[in-house]
């Protein structure tokens, strides 16, 4: 069995500062925000606060393109603030973790800015830089580039630089032994502070083959691959850990896109001495084109392969390793809207029956800020209301390709990021007490219609209620948190049934993805001792037998321990 630690027990809850709270009436989220909101966040029954970047930085993509690592963004407040907050989440009993964005920098950050003005600067190998006399380099992918070139020539030294993101974001050279010392530095700087851990944004791009070789074949134009194999990333988060992490009680988790479940433990294996989690792609690959990364697939989703997704990743980390279990983030639409259903017949037990799965599983929980009360996408209906740099150069691409722009958009309205970004719902007040100014980006109107805290806080019946009766169940049952996982009834293409069992315990979790009555074949399971520990539904078709149906988006946890 597993070590037992606090971020295996702990349960995250991630804020994208910039949507949170405002206080300062400027229309953007801040620190103050997140502070004068404590209680809440406390109230929930999570301990972990993964905060979305809040460095100093031009906000080509809102935060993650960082101009000075040591100081706090102007918009969201001082370090004065930020060491107010950490102090009011310690009182709490709050735990938390930044977000560490060391595979590239902005191109406003000094060391850039050194790096770009002539080609003998002591901070030149900071960066990746490929002279012009040597040709036009070889082909490299880029997330946010209106070519989706991730070389851009720079004329002041006749070059090319590297940036897989956006032309404002350069990507650091960590074969320089200096740029590796300087970022271990800068996490101790976090580290004395009292911060509690590291998401490691893109942690797997950080090593390069920096003779920059034509793609080889074997990619077949998978760039993310390519850019998560590197050659020594293994080696860069050995050196990390043993100079940095070890010295602190501290959690890591990377976000791993391109990792897959072959080198899993290369990564969170505990002898390796690297991360202790991360997050990996494959859900949030399945509802996408294949081969592509921003576009929905015109097929729906099966439940089976969502199924074999968690079953295959619960096993990777049987016995070593931890996984990381997250539904939506600030880069993904809204956990409701996309794997449960947000028309209104569903919403409410679609949403509670999501927070169930996620806290009924086997690894660190991990909620996005607005999925207690189960905020909807927003579904943009005009590109002017979009703020994410992603959709915009997207729609650039779009138009310069002459390709259907109104596709463009439908396509949006389930994939984009700023889904998930529309300020949090508090009440039903103008800008929903997020702000006294209009807001960096609109609101969704539903927060009028019940999504939001204040209303929800007075329906005992509500999905805020219920997300807090299913954190207190998962802190009273360690069998959630560290039992075995076994899918029963596995073909079901309805409901998504599995055991947890620990110790003299067993628990089965019981949760239909359907929008009809369903049927779940138990057979097999010792149902004689059934005790419901938490249901979605007011009206529960009690006793279990072994043919049981559920309604739509019923979510039901049973303790069936034989004593
Ligand atoms: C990660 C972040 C995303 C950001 C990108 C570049 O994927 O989660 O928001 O745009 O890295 O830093």
């Amino acid at each position: 069995m597993s070590t037992k630690t606090w971020w295996k027990e702990g349960i995250v809850y991630q804020i994208y500062p910039r949507s949170f709270q405002d206080t300062s009436g400027n229309g953007v989220g801040d620190l103050k925000g997140i502070l004068h909101r404590l209680d809440y966040i406390k109230s929930l029954g999570v301990d972990i606060i993964w905060l979305n970047p809040v460095y100093e930085s031009p906000n080509d993509d809102n935060g993650y393109d960082i101009s000075d690592y040591r100081s706090i963004m102007k918009e969201f407040g001082s370090m004065e603030d930020f060491d107010a907050l950490l102090a009011g989440m310690k009182t709490r009993g709050l735990k938390l973790v930044m977000d560490l964005v060391v595979n590239h920098s902005s191109d406003e950050h000094p060391w850039f800015k050194a790096s770009r003005s002539s080609r003998d600067n002591p901070y030149r190998d900071y960066y990746h830089w490929w002279p012009a006399e040597k040709g036009t380099p070889p082909k490299r992918w880029s997330y946010f580039d209106v070519d989706e070139n991730a070389w851009k020539y720079d004329a002041t030294t006749d070059a090319y630089y590297l940036h897989y993101f956006s032309v404002k974001q350069p990507d650091l050279k960590w074969e320089n032994p200096k740029v590796r010392q300087e970022i271990y530095q800068m996490m101790e700087f976090w580290f004395k502070k009292g911060v509690d851990g590291f998401r490691m944004d893109v942690i797997p791009f950080i090593s390069k083959d920096t003779s920059f070789p034509e793609l080889p074949e074997k990619y077949q134009g998978d760039f993310v691959s390519y850019y998560a194999e590197g050659p020594k990333l293994h080696e860069y988060l050995q050196e990390m850990n043993k100079e940095v992490l070890s010295k602190y009680d501290v959690m890591t988790v990377g976000e791993a896109p391109g990792v897959t479940i072959e080198n899993a433990l290369d990564l969170v294996g505990e002898d390796r001495k690297e991360l202790n989690m991360f997050f990996h792609f494959d859900l949030m690959s399945l509802d996408r084109k294949p081969g592509t990364v921003f576009e929905m697939n015109p097929d729906k989703w099966k439940l089976t392969q969502f199924k074999e997704i968690h079953s295959r990743w619960d096993r990777a980390f049987e016995s070593d390793g931890w996984g990381s279990m997250f539904l939506s983030n600030h880069d993904f639409p809204r956990s409701v809207s996309r794997w449960g259903n947000d028309h209104p017949d569903f919403w409410h037990a679609s949403a509670t029956m999501l927070q169930t799965f996620l806290l009924t599983m086997r690894g660190t929980p991990y909620f996005y800020f607005g999925d207690e009360i189960g905020m909807t996408n927003v579904r943009f209906n005009q590109i002017e209301q979009y703020q994410d740099i992603n959709t915009i150069n997207r729609y650039e691409i779009a138009k310069n390709k002459g390709q259907d722009l109104e596709a463009f958009l439908e396509n949006e309205k389930e994939a984009s990021r700023d889904n998930a970004r529309t300020p949090m719902q508090w009440d039903t007040s103008e800008n929903s007490g997020f702000s006294k100014k209009t807001p960096w980006i609109s609101l969704h109107p539903n927060y009028k219609t019940g999504i939001n805290v204040a209303s929800q806080e007075v329906d005992e019946h509500s999905v805020l209620h219920y997300f807090r009766k299913a954190t207190a169940l998962r802190k009273a049952h360690q069998g959630l948190i560290y039992g075995g996982y076994k899918l029963i009834d596995p073909k079901n293409e309805d409901i998504y049934a599995y055991t947890r069992s620990f110790e003299d315990k067993q628990y089965l979790i019981l949760l239909s993805f359907s929008e009809n009555l369903s049927t779940v074949n138990l057979s097999g399971l010792h149902l004689t001792n059934q005790k419901l520990l938490l249901a979605n539904s007011r009206e529960v078709a009690d006793p279990l037998t072994e043919i049981s149906s559920l309604h739509p988006y019923e979510a039901r946890v049973y303790d069936i321990s034989k004593k």
